[in-house]
């Protein structure tokens, strides 16, 4: 269930007998690698107390819309925006009536429409009520919207009736949660991924090198084992984990890194070059350390490979994309970058100001011959899969014509 690591996942509880149900999908979430924060409604905090919650997630409990407190800690839209999943477990039909309506009266159904992360329910409620049709019709509306419903199971209920209505258990939901991370879109294909930045010796003790902190790279990897690629990681001195990537060369230097892409680059189908490659090192860096004698000390640079130009310039060239961080012109200085290494793709950010390089925030132009995108700010996370999405399907497009 690795799919679940490192997963920001938002739980809202809403009033039925089954909340005390939701206390043990927060453990199993947690224990499956989940970063859980739970939301509940007034009526769930007459089943269970929002404390219990509370110590369970090891997280604050969101219960109103307009708590000055807790918008001052995590707003709500903020907190919609966290969320790489919003569940709800138990869905009472009255949610599901508010939801399915677009109501934004309390804090969950607000939540729910200031998402643009995938959500599932998990209904629980008598099973007359499930079997009316103005639920059926809700939960008819709020699939078509691509919400995933999940159960309910059919059984004994606390009120004595048998039949539809009670919530799937927390082993099942958990499964299910793991599955909506896995997207298959890439399944077949060997990507190679670089991250993070490099580093140019100066002498034994010191280098040059950056402020890139590998986030962006290694999201894109994760996001490409999520979307059923075969996934090499090459990457530069970074202290993250690689949530999900079994295969990770580690290198030093921009020389190295280069070697290493080369020696993979036939076996590779789509190559993203997100490292913060350095565009200059030392040929002849000191042997011995350098001692602090002269008022100044000049240093001869040399240009580094430029990877992802050698690379797209291959005959039997993959996909490749290329990443580039402006602090001024994006799109003319990505347009001409895209031109000039022949790329299949580039991502651009702006650097500077609270995203970007050393973040965990970003917003992305990507711009390819025929046509851009634009991908406003959100975590690198979010963002990863997003533009895993995008690259899949212009893959996906340029394989169909060559086929064709
Ligand atoms: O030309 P510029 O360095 O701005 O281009 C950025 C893109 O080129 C990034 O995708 C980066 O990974 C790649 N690059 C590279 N080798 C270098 C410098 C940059 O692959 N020596």
């Amino acid at each position: 269930m690795h799919r679940l690591n490192k997963k920001r996942i938002l739980l809202g509880v809403t009033g039925g007998i089954s909340a005390y149900k939701s206390t043990f999908l927060v453990r199993l979430l947690r224990k499956n690698g989940a970063d859980v924060r739970v939301v509940m409604t007034k009526n769930a905090c007459e089943f269970v107390t929002p404390l219990t919650f509370q110590a369970l997630s090891s997280k604050p409990v969101h219960t109103e819309l307009l708590d000055l407190d807790a918008e001052s800690a995590m707003g709500h839209i903020k907190l919609a925006k966290w969320a790489d999943l919003i569940i709800i477990a138990p869905a009472s039909a009255n949610f599901i009536a508010r939801y399915a309506n677009g109501f934004a009266a309390d804090l969950l159904s607000t939540l729910c429409l200031a998402t643009d992360s995938p959500v599932a329910i998990a209904p629980a409620m008598n099973q007359q009520m499930w079997l009316n049709d103005a639920t059926q019709e809700n939960i008819k509306k709020i699939k078509e919207r691509g919400v995933a419903v999940i159960g309910p199971d059919s059984g004994e209920q606390a009120c004595g009736d048998e039949g539809p209505g009670r919530m799937t258990e927390p082993e099942e939901i958990t499964t299910f949660l793991a599955k909506i991370f896995q997207t298959d879109i890439l399944t077949g294909s060997r990507l190679l991924v670089t991250a993070g930045p490099t580093r140019e010796a100066i002498d034994p003790v010191r280098f040059l090198s950056n402020r890139s902190s590998g986030r962006m790279g290694y999201a894109i990897a994760s996001a490409a084992v999520e979307a059923g690629a075969d996934v090499t990681l090459v990457s530069g001195p970074v202290n993250i984990e690689a949530v999900g990537v079994e295969k990770i060369i580690y290198v030093t230097s921009a020389e190295e890194m280069c070697t290493s892409v080369m020696e993979k680059i036939n076996t590779t189908d789509i190559f993203i070059s997100v490292a913060a490659v350095a565009d200059y090192y030392l040929q002849n860096f000191s042997k011995n350390k350098i001692k602090k004698i002269n008022d100044s000390y000049q240093l001869m640079l040399h240009k580094t490979p430029d990877i992802l130009a050698k690379v797209a310039a291959l005959d039997n060239a993959p996909f490749t994309v290329g990443f580039a961080a402006e602090t001024e012109d994006l799109k003319f200085n990505a347009i001409e970058k895209l031109r000039s290494k022949n790329l299949n793709m580039i991502a651009a950010n702006q650097v500077g100001g609270t995203i970007g390089i050393d973040s965990e925030e970003n917003a992305l132009s990507v711009f390819w011959k025929s046509g851009e995108m634009k991908f406003p700010q959100n975590s690198k996370n979010k963002l990863a899969r997003d533009l895993i999405k995008l690259i899949a399907s212009r893959y996906n497009e340029k394989n169909s014509n060559k086929t064709h």
